[in-house]
């Protein structure tokens, strides 16, 4: 195949897979059957691999996912993504009627649009010449994350807009959701494979746009509905002639979206779907109401939090009353034992309900004084897991058995304790407890600490149960060998996790620390002392007085210190860690600033230098102010582009017409002469790649 032809299979491809794409998902009409879409899509994805010049930046085979993204880089929304004011009452929304023809000083009817309130998670989407460029979340509301790459994955945010009157720059704003079928298909897969559930879509949803692998996300079926456009001299008179826009360009707009003509029939609209709503494919906890009129909006305006012309009608916490089975409890990696309700299924606001958390102790035997086979009362407000909130006693039966919380730890018959002053009960036991010795490698392994992503919850069980590991530093004694005789696992899985802990012995001290799981030695906590003490050796041998003289570490978090470090069997992890080549001196460069030169500037650092090593750029980058991202946009400032830099990333760059820089004119930027020596550094592997 020549260039040529591979260039216009690709374009034909790409925009043919769009358009079934788009009568699938937003005209619900299949066009081609889902075989020979794959198959076309399988077509594409090969030739992008062989001719990687020709991949359209909204190629639709970014559907599929494939971007690992490490961290999300940051940007600055250009309007800022402000909250609704929230009403849970009709007076309420009556005065919101009357507020705004006062501060219209006009008494005729307020036209409104009204539409669900879908409880997701918002997203902003900045579309350029019609092609979608970033997709962030909130955030603060001034900057949020960068989830482009997840938020391609979503089949119904378009990755280039449809037809020919879409202004060049626009941004539409919506909310990523998990359907509920999707929420209870996904809960049912990973309970028949032993997992934990999740407790709910919108969590959920929120936790699938944090992943790392938009692979992942992709096989999470997101969903997002668009309800707000923004741009600079929209020629729209009103919000309804905008979404009807963002319709017709190829967004998913609700259907539940109405014009109301004062606030009367605003009412009805509530009232009619406070039940209606039960039945959408979506959770909703309420109803959105805004201005029309974008000329009465812009005289309305906004307060420092959010907009005037619109509000939020909450509908009540949802309650169910259902019977209550048993009650489990479950022990988490501290020792602590958390109750949980086990119930009887029952439907509430979309989902089902099958457990809810009874907190502790007190909330069983003193506030709810559960009985057995109480029916209870249960209700789900926004993103909270359901909880009981009372019994319904007229349904006690005669003679029933007051429920007492539990003695001994259900998992290894310890007595458990309870501190003076305390909500929790705790199991002591340490050291022979199962769920805490899993727990803390659990924890060990997670993306904060040791971030050993080729490992999880069910390898460690595994290991655990096989008696090959009981504690962390075990880990690294593990050989293929062993690994293969785990259920699931070939040489490949295998060699990952080699692989996976071998990576771990390079993750700064900061979060070797963080990983061992000692009370209270949370994050930020494990960051200041690794910073204070620089040494593991010091902050073994600090007191409590020196302890506490660092800023934020208190008597208790010093104690905690202190009474770890006095178990050898802690000692002896430790050192065996420390043996095997994990870190455990803090290795950072105290950054000194050199200069202001470079505030406010964001860079790419990208291919290999001649004088420097990719990490020390960075450094040179952020010791003069400026700051370091990982992904080209428009918003870039400067690209310092080495040898061997790729195809993809130096296209991007010229489309986005990034200004380009080499080592030595960032260097004359920063004031620097390059040094004398002409040996090439060693390109630091990976960081901003
Ligand atoms: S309109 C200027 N419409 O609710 C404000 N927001 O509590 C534009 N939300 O941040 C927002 N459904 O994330 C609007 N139909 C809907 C919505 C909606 C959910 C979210 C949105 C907003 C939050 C405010």
């Amino acid at each position: 195949m020549t260039n040529q032809e591979a260039q216009e299979r690709i374009e034909k491809l790409s925009k043919d897979l769009h358009h079934y794409n788009y009568m699938y998902y937003q005209k619900h009409t299949s066009v081609i059957s889902d075989y020979d879409f794959d198959k076309l899509l399988e077509e594409l994805i090969e030739l992008e691999e062989k001719f990687p010049q020709f991949k359209q930046d909204n190629s639709p085979s970014q559907r599929v996912g494939g971007t690992i993204t490490k961290d999300f880089p940051t940007v600055k929304h250009r309007y800022r993504m402000l909250s609704l004011g929230n009403t849970y009452s009709k007076d309420e929304l009556l005065d919101f009627d009357k507020r705004l023809k006062k501060l219209l000083g006009d008494d005729k009817e307020i036209e409104y649009i009204c539409e669900m309130k879908f409880d997701g998670v918002s997203i902003s989407l900045t579309y350029e010449n019609g092609k979608l460029v970033t997709a962030a979340t909130r955030g603060d509301g001034v900057q949020g994350d960068d989830v482009t790459a997840n938020a391609k994955t979503i089949k119904t945010i378009p990755l280039a807009a449809q037809g020919d009157d879409f202004p060049a720059d626009f941004e539409v704003r919506g909310e990523v959701f998990m359907p509920n079928k999707v929420f209870e298909e996904l809960n049912a897969q990973r309970a028949k494979e032993g997992k934990d559930t999740y407790a709910n879509p919108r969590n959920t949803t929120s936790g699938t746009m944090k992943l790392q692998d938009s692979a992942e996300v992709a096989k999470r079926k997101l969903d997002a509905y668009l309800y707000f456009l923004l741009g600079n001299n929209l020629p729209f008179k009103t919000h309804e002639e905008a979404i009807k826009a963002i319709e017709r360009w190829g967004f998913n707009v609700s259907p539940t979206y109405k014009k109301c003509t004062g606030i009367d029939e605003v009412m009805e609209y509530v009232n009619y779907w406070e039940n209606e709503r039960k039945k959408l494919p979506v959770e909703t906890d309420g109803a959105v109401i805004k201005v029309n009129d974008i000329d009465l909006q812009e005289q309305l305006g906004f307060t420092s939090k959010s907009p005037r012309w619109a509000i939020a009608y909450k509908y009540k916490a949802e309650a169910a009353s259902t019977r209550l089975n048993s009650i489990t409890y479950q022990v988490g990696r501290t020792g602590s034992v958390t109750p949980v309700a086990e119930l009887e299924p029952v439907l509430l606001a979309g989902t089902t309900v099958k457990r809810a958390s009874l907190h502790n102790a007190d909330e069983i035997e003193t506030r709810l004084q559960l009985h057995e086979g109480d029916t209870v009362f249960v209700e789900k407000g926004g993103e909270i897991i359901p909880k009981v909130t009372s019994v319904d006693l007229s349904k006690r039966v005669a003679n029933a058995k007051a429920i007492a919380f539990i003695d001994c730890c259900p998992e290894c018959n310890t007595q458990l304790i309870r501190k003076d002053g305390e909500a929790n009960h705790y199991c002591p036991n340490e050291k022979g407890c199962p769920p805490q010795i899993k727990g803390r490698i659990e924890h060990f392994i997670q993306r904060n600490a040791m971030d050993i992503d080729s490992m999880g919850g069910e390898t460690i069980s595994q290991l655990y149960e096989k008696g090959l590991v009981k504690n962390v530093a075990d880990l690294y004694d593990l050989t293929m060998k062993q690994l293969l005789t785990l259920d699931r696992f070939g040489e490949k899985s295998a060699r990952n996790l080699v692989e996976g802990l071998k990576q771990s012995k390079s993750i700064a001290f900061a979060r070797v620390l963080y990983g061992l799981g000692i009370r209270f030695v949370g994050k930020t906590v494990a960051q200041k002392l690794a910073t204070h003490f620089k040494t593991m050796d010091a902050i073994q041998q600090a007191s409590q007085e020196e302890l506490v003289a660092v800023e934020d570490i208190g008597d208790r978090i010093a104690e905690s210190l202190i009474e770890h470090f006095k178990d050898q069997d802690n000692l002896d992890i430790i050192q065996r860690l420390q043996a095997h080549g994990l870190q455990f001196e803090d290795n950072t460069p105290v950054l000194q600033k050199d200069s202001d030169k470079l505030d406010n500037k964001t860079f790419v650092v990208s291919g290999t230098f001649k004088h420097f090593g990719r990490e020390e750029l960075k450094q040179k980058i952020e010791a003069n102010g400026g700051k370091v991202v990982s992904s080209i946009s428009k918003k870039l400032d400067y690209l310092i582009a080495g040898d061997k830099m790729g195809p993809s990333k130096l296209d991007k760059a010229k489309k986005l017409n990034v200004t380009m820089i080499s080592e030595d004119d960032f260097l004359q930027m920063i004031g620097q002469q390059p040094p004398q020596s002409s040996a090439p550094a060693n390109p630091t592997p990976t960081l901003f790649d």
